[in-house]
């Protein structure tokens, strides 16, 4: 009889890059965690991007209510609401194969109560085929949020610079310094308890969003936190380099503001000069 030794354990595929041909799902994301890996979020908001992103191995992407700044060109996230978000989600959904879509809850779409945090989520379940959706607060959340766990939806939370209390905050600085770091770490905490998968930890000291890291069980994601989270989080148009002026925490990975430029004052040389379109462009 012949004996033969136990196949070692399957290594557990990374979430940045993996290829497991399906979805990335919530419990990915926390078997990330145990294992100590960093992974990457970024945001998308159409189609084309979101497949490029998907294609980098990016295993979130985050239909942010960003999109009332960058793609709507308002001048805060406050004016933008579902009906604006739900084809976008739903664009960023078909072009991606393997990134987890996280849809945000736009301002005034939750803050009045679970039943409503509850409606909206389900619109974008059901209408774009989001897998998660993520939503700004600490304990003042805590219902909305268990009313959406309970229903069964994955929950990510948002806490620090929240940009839609910007008017609170008196514009868009750092959250969390001195005392205000023990207000946060105790809303970070009741967004664990109440079921999230995961929360956002935006422009907080470096030592605040370490110790919420060490102090969860879920995954903390930075977005001007330092680099003890567990993850980051960037608006892709900052990471890209479009977005003319950025805040401290971002690092602009290309320079696609000076690429698009220069492309759109070459076609429009070219047209102006009849140079394009050649013959090689045209039916013949
Ligand atoms: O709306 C958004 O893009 C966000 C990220 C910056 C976290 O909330």
């Amino acid at each position: 009889m012949s004996s033969s030794a136990a196949p070692p354990p399957a290594q557990p595929a990374a979430l940045y890059g993996g290829t497991s041909g399906r979805r990335v799902t919530v419990r990915d994301i926390a078997a990330a965690k145990e294992r100590h890996e960093k992974w990457p979020m970024l945001t998308a908001y159409d189609a084309l991007t979101a497949r490029i992103f998907d294609e980098a191995g990016i295993p979130v992407l985050l239909v942010g209510d960003s999109a009332a700044m960058v793609v709507y060109g308002y001048d805060s996230t406050i004016p933008v609401t579902v009906d604006d978000l739900v084809p976008l989600t739903a664009a960023v959904v078909r072009g991606s194969k393997r990134a987890m879509v996280v849809a945000d809850l736009p301002f005034g779409s939750y803050q009045t109560g679970a039943t409503e945090a509850l409606t909206a989520a389900t619109r974008f379940l059901k209408e774009t085929g989001a897998h998660a959706i993520k939503l700004e607060g600490g304990r003042r959340v805590v219902p909305q949020i268990e009313a959406m766990v309970a229903a069964g939806i994955p929950v990510m939370g948002h806490l620090g610079l929240t940009p839609q209390s910007v008017n609170v905050f008196g514009g868009y600085r750092v959250q969390g310094r001195g005392q205000d770091g023990d207000e946060l770490m105790a809303d970070a905490k009741a967004l664990e308890a109440a079921g999230v998968f995961s929360v956002v930890l935006e422009c907080v000291p470096e030592d605040l969003a370490a110790r919420v890291t060490a102090s969860l069980s879920v995954p903390t994601i930075g977005i001007g936190g330092g680099n003890q989270t567990d993850a980051q989080v960037l608006v892709w148009q900052d990471m890209a380099g479009l977005t003319p002026h950025t805040a401290k925490f971002v690092k602009k990975f290309a320079d696609m503001n000076t690429l698009l430029g220069d492309a759109a004052r070459s076609y429009a040389d070219e047209v102006v000069s009849g140079v394009y379109p050649a013959p090689e462009h045209s039916y013949h």
